[in-house]
């Protein structure tokens, strides 16, 4: 049994991943800024024999982050074997390089690109606790440099950002044997993919597993699909 934290866990594909997890007997901490409003984590809860546990976390609110260690204490973990970033937002309704909401601009930036790397910073201790731990944050193929289109500008910039920022990470977590890595889940029929998008959160979510579980220390930090396929930067 493994000990996985994931942000976003309340619904959409981190719901699903939680679930996934759960199934296959792992261990889950999952976030939600809401916990009382997550029903379906506590319909999970309710068969997981006290292998999930719900904590509260704003990623947009570092003093909500600050917490996390403190409550990861209270709910006795000690370790953690994988953390996946998946908390994210699509950005605000004006987001073209000539009409920008820059204020909508900056909290995509700070959910989408500052956080995963908070969060990541407040875990490390347990990260390291655990041997041959990982850190896979989830991206958008919508942020690969190689693609010219310009709608949405915010969103890609802040996926972009997030993709170098982890990229760093990874070279400075290389010596303590943690990988990390980023992954596009597809187009995934959520709340914020839609309901005319490509495939099912369970499917992104079985495709996000297999990227984990496949990810070994040492491995140099990679932009995947979540089909396992390598995406260019
Ligand atoms: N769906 C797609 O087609 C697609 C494609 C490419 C990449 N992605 C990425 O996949 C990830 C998950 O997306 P999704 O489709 O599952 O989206 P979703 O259904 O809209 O769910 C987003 C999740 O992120 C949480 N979240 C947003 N802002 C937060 C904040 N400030 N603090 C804590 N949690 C916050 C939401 O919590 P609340 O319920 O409290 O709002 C929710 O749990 C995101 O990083 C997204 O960018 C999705």
């Amino acid at each position: 049994m493994r000990t996985y934290l994931i942000t976003g866990a309340n619904r959409g594909i981190g719901l699903a991943i939680t679930e996934q997890l759960l199934a296959r007997g792992d261990k889950v901490v999952a976030t939600a800024r809401q916990p009382a409003e997550a029903q379906a984590l506590a319909k999970l809860a309710a068969s997981a024999s006290g292998r999930l546990v719900v904590v509260e976390l704003d990623v947009a609110s570092p003093a909500s982050i600050a917490t996390l260690p403190a409550q990861l204490a209270k709910a006795d973990i000690t370790a953690l074997d994988v953390l996946i970033n998946n908390a994210g937002m699509i950005g605000p309704k004006r987001q073209s390089t000539l009409d920008m909401d820059f204020d909508g601009f900056a909290e995509t930036l700070a959910v989408n690109t500052l956080a995963p790397l908070r969060v990541a910073q407040v875990a490390l201790p347990l990260l390291k606790a655990a041997k041959g731990s990982k850190i896979l944050t989830i991206t958008s193929r919508m942020g690969s440099l190689s693609h010219m289109t310009s709608d949405r500008i915010a969103y890609r910039t802040s996926k972009a950002a997030v993709n170098k920022v982890m990229q760093g990470l990874s070279t400075d977590l290389a010596p303590e044997g943690i990988v990390v890595a980023v992954a596009h889940p597809g187009w995934v029929k959520t709340d914020m993919g839609g309901q005319a998008a490509a495939i099912e959160p369970a499917e992104s979510a079985r495709g996000l597993i297999a990227v984990v579980d496949g990810m070994t220390s040492g491995d140099v930090c990679t932009f995947y699909d979540y089909s396992g396929q390598i995406i260019p930067w």
